[in-house]
Formats: structure tokens, C-alpha cells, sequence
């Protein structure tokens, strides 16, 4: 049990454990958690959304020293921080870079999610929690493309936030709260700094602890979906079991090291990544006197925002478009269940199975592609089947799960 162990003992630690429990905490979590012995690349993304979300905190606290959070001052003080702090181009560039590298780390994160159904039960709690992290995350990097104050920044949020007036009866109300005045301006620029700098990161870290400690709770999944706590040796511990401390401490090491090499090229060699991760209007100061000629999301939004366009609005409202983009998220949430299979990984489920989720990941990179580019009625149909697909992958799940024949799952896990 927690703070029971190493009390009373000589020395500093001993010290420390009649008074808080160190001990137990880094051998419950760490040099006693026991974990699958069979993790693979996929595992390595859950620790590098933490080493992401860190880099997201200590380079938002520095380029917080030197930001203006005003109407008057934003766009410029994000020239002064390239220009004239010292080395305020990179840490610019790491936040940047940070924040599509965070999508991109969550995405790989949920997908092998996905693939192991590490949503089943008993894990319903670590993918909720999840899923509350990613729509804190979408919110979070929402806000914060708007402080450089660049034309980008501007009609974005301008875009999004109408969005909102889509809403029946309460829309425009609504709108006019989120804004804090009748269109994007500074008083938006204030609100979104505070939330984008204290409240969501703070929502974020907590949420982190959450799904951490209903992960622990339960014990981690693994690409064999066996549950490793079935079979113990007389110690209790899982025969398929290795303490996470040091073996996937040390192994989590090498996913750093290849992330950084990656990360690093981009921050130093490409760091706008050909508009994707800056856009070029956002070299231009925010003038609400003059739209750009094509508005679109950073990259990782983009997926849902063509499912936005796909949908055309009924008298004028946007109203159909918005619950389709916010079902495709909303869906999510209600995964575990879904899956109605008697097997948890893709490696033991039926080829109804594989195919649904090749054809759903394969509709989330066309639209993500769609959500970047200009639409034309061609695009639109593309977007309406993708968008049928991606809704048709959850909608069909409960019966292609149960109709399909699925392998028999090992006793062990395997290599
Ligand atoms: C800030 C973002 C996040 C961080 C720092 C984070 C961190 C972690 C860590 C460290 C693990 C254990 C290591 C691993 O299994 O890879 C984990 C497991 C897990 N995470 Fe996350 N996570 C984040 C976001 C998400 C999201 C958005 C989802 C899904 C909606 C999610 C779903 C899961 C699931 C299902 C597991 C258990 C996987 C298994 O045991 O097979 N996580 N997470």
C-alpha cells in the first residue's frame, strides 16, 4: 500500500517517507509498475506527449516574458522575440514546432489506442481522460495561434468563433461572449492569452495526472490486448510483467532521441514546415479591414474543418455542419463502447475490422489533405463519402464486431 513502506529507516529517505510517501510513489509508478513485456513503436508516443507538453510549458513561460498581449503590441513583440531576445527565434520555433508535433504525437497516441482496443474495459476511464485532453489540447492551440496577431491568426479565430452563431437561439450571444466584443479584437486577444497561459495548461497537467493514475490503476494494455494481470507468478507479479523502471525508461530513450533528431531538423532547417506550421498571411499584422483570399486551419484541425465545408448549410445556417464536426469528436468519446468484439487487438480481430480501420485512416489524411486546400464541388463530394466513411467506422462497429470471425487470442503475449 501507499506510504507504508521504507517508514521509519535510517537516513534521508527514510526521513522523507515518515513524512510523504516518495518511496511508494516511484515504486508504484515506476520500479514496481509492471508493464507488458512486449510494448512496441506504438508505446513510445505516450511518453513523448509528456516530453511535448513540457517543452509546450518551459518555452511558453520564456516567450511569456517577452510577449505583448495587446492589440497594439502582439504582432510586434512577436518580431522583437525573433529579432532581439536572445535566442527568441528558438524558442518561438520550438513552441511552434511543439504544437504540431503535439498533434501529430496524440494522433499516433489515439491511433495505437485504436488499434489494441486499449479503450476496453477496464480502460474505458484512461480513454475518456484522453479524450478530455485532446479537446483541452484543441482549445489550447486554438487560443494560442491567436496571440501572434497575424492576419492568419485573426480570420481563423474569426472563422471559428462565428461558428458558434450557428448555435440556435443563443448563438450570436454566445459569440459576442467568447469574443468579448461585436468582432475579434483585443479584448479577444487579452481573454485568450489569460486561458492560453494559466487556465488550460493548468487543465491539461491535471488531466495528464488523471489518466496516468487510472492507467496504473488498471495496468497498461499491450499489442496482444492479453491482460498480463491474469497470469502471476507466487510473488503476484505478472509473469509477462517488466518493472517500467529501467526497462522502458531506458527504452523511452531511444524514441527521445530519434523524436529530437526529427524535431530538431524541423525547428532549425524548416520551421514554418512549407506554411503547414506557419502560415505565410501570419507574416502580415491582424487588420480586420481586409479578409485573406483562403482561410484554413493549422493542419491538425483540418480534418474536421472539411467535414465542416462537406456539409452544406440548411437557410443559410451553419448549423448541420457544426453537429457534424462536433459528432465526429463527440463519437470518439463513446468508443469503448462501440467495440463490441470478443478480442481487443487488431491482430486477433476479423479482416471487417482491419478493413474498417485502414478505410477510416485513410478518410482522416484525405480529409485532413481537404481541410488544407481550396474546395471545388469535386472536393466536396470527396469530403461528403470521407466524412460518410469516418461516422460509418463507428456507426457500423457494433455490428461488423460481432459478425466477424475473430482469431483465438494467446494465453501469453507473444513477442
Ligand atoms: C497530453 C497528452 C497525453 C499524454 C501526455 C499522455 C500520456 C500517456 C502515457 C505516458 C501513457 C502510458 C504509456 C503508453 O501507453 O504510451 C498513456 C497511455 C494511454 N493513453 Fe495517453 N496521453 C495523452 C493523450 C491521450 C489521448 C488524447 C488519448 C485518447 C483519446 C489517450 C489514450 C491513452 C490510452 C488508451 C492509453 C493506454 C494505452 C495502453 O495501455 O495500451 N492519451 N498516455
Amino acid at each position: 500500500m501507499a506510504g507504508s513502506r521504507n517508514k521509519n529507516n535510517p537516513g534521508f529517505m527514510g526521513w522523507i517517507d515518515d513524512r510523504f510517501p516518495a518511496t511508494a510513489m516511484w515504486e508504484d509508478h515506476l520500479s514496481k509498475y509492471y508493464a507488458p513485456k512486449n510494448f512496441n513503436f506504438w508505446y513510445f508516443f505516450g511518453s513523448l506527449a509528456l516530453l511535448v507538453l513540457v517543452n509546450q510549458i518551459l518555452t511558453g513561460i520564456w516567450l511569456t516574458m517577452s510577449y505583448t498581449p495587446t492589440n497594439e503590441g502582439a504582432f510586434a513583440s512577436v518580431e522583437y522575440i525573433m529579432r532581439d531576445v536572445d535566442y527568441g527565434w528558438l524558442l518561438r520555433y520550438m513552441h511552434s514546432t511543439g504544437a504540431s508535433a503535439f498533434f501529430f504525437v496524440v494522433y499516433m497516441h489515439m491511433f495505437r489506442g485504436m488499434l489494441y482496443g486499449s479503450y476496453r474495459n477496464p480502460r474505458e476511464l484512461v480513454w475518456i481522460f484522453g479524450m478530455v485532453i485532446y479537446v483541452a489540447l484543441m482549445a489550447e492551440a486554438f487560443m494560442g495561434y491567436l496571440l501572434p496577431w497575424g492576419q492568419m491568426s485573426y480570420w481563423g479565430a474569426a472563422v471559428i468563433v462565428s461558428l458558434f452563431e450557428a448555435v440556435p437561439f443563443v448563438g450570436p450571444d454566445l459569440a459576442q461572449w467568447i469574443r468579448g466584443d461585436y468582432l475579434i479584437s483585443g479584448a479577444t486577444l487579452t481573454r485568450f492569452f489569460a486561458l492560453h497561459v494559466i487556465a488550460l495548461p493548468i487543465v491539461l497537467l491535471a488531466l495528464v495526472v488523471l489518466h496516468i493514475i487510472a492507467l496504473h490503476e488498471v495496468g497498461s494494455n499491450n499489442p496482444d490486448g492479453v491482460e498480463i494481470k491474469d497470469k502471476k507468478d507466487e510473488n503476484g507479479i505478472p509473469l509477462d510483467g517488466i518493472p517500467f523502471h529501467p526497462y522502458y525508461s531506458v527504452k523511452d530513450i531511444v524514441g527521445v532521441v530519434v523524436f529530437l533528431f526529427v524535431f530538431c531538423a524541423i525547428v532549425f532547417f524548416f520551421p514554418e514546415g512549407g506554411g503547414y506550421f506557419i502560415e505565410a498571411p501570419n507574416y502580415e499584422a491582424a487588420n480586420p479591414l481586409k479578409t485573406p483570399p483562403h482561410i484554413a486551419p493549422v493542419w491538425y484541425f483540418t480534418p474536421f474543418y472539411a467535414m465542416l465545408r462537406a456539409i452544406p448549410p440548411i437557410a443559410a445556417s451553419q448549423f448541420p455542419g457544426v453537429m457534424v464536426m462536433g459528432g465526429a469528436i463527440a463519437i470518439l468519446f463513446v468508443l469503448p463502447w462501440l467495440d463490441r468484439s470478443p478480442v481487443k487487438s487488431i491482430r486477433y480481430k476479423g479482416w471487417m475490422s482491419k478493413v474498417a480501420i485502414v478505410i477510416f485512416a485513410i478518410c482522416f489524411v484525405i480529409l485532413g489533405y481537404l481541410g488544407v486546400v481550396a474546395s471545388t464541388p469535386m472536393r466536396t463530394l470527396v469530403a461528403q463519402i470521407c466524412t460518410a466513411l469516418y461516422f460509418a467506422f463507428f456507426l457500423g462497429m457494433p455490428f461488423y464486431t460481432r459478425m466477424e470471425k475473430t482469431k483465438p487470442v494467446p494465453e501469453r503475449v507473444t513477442g
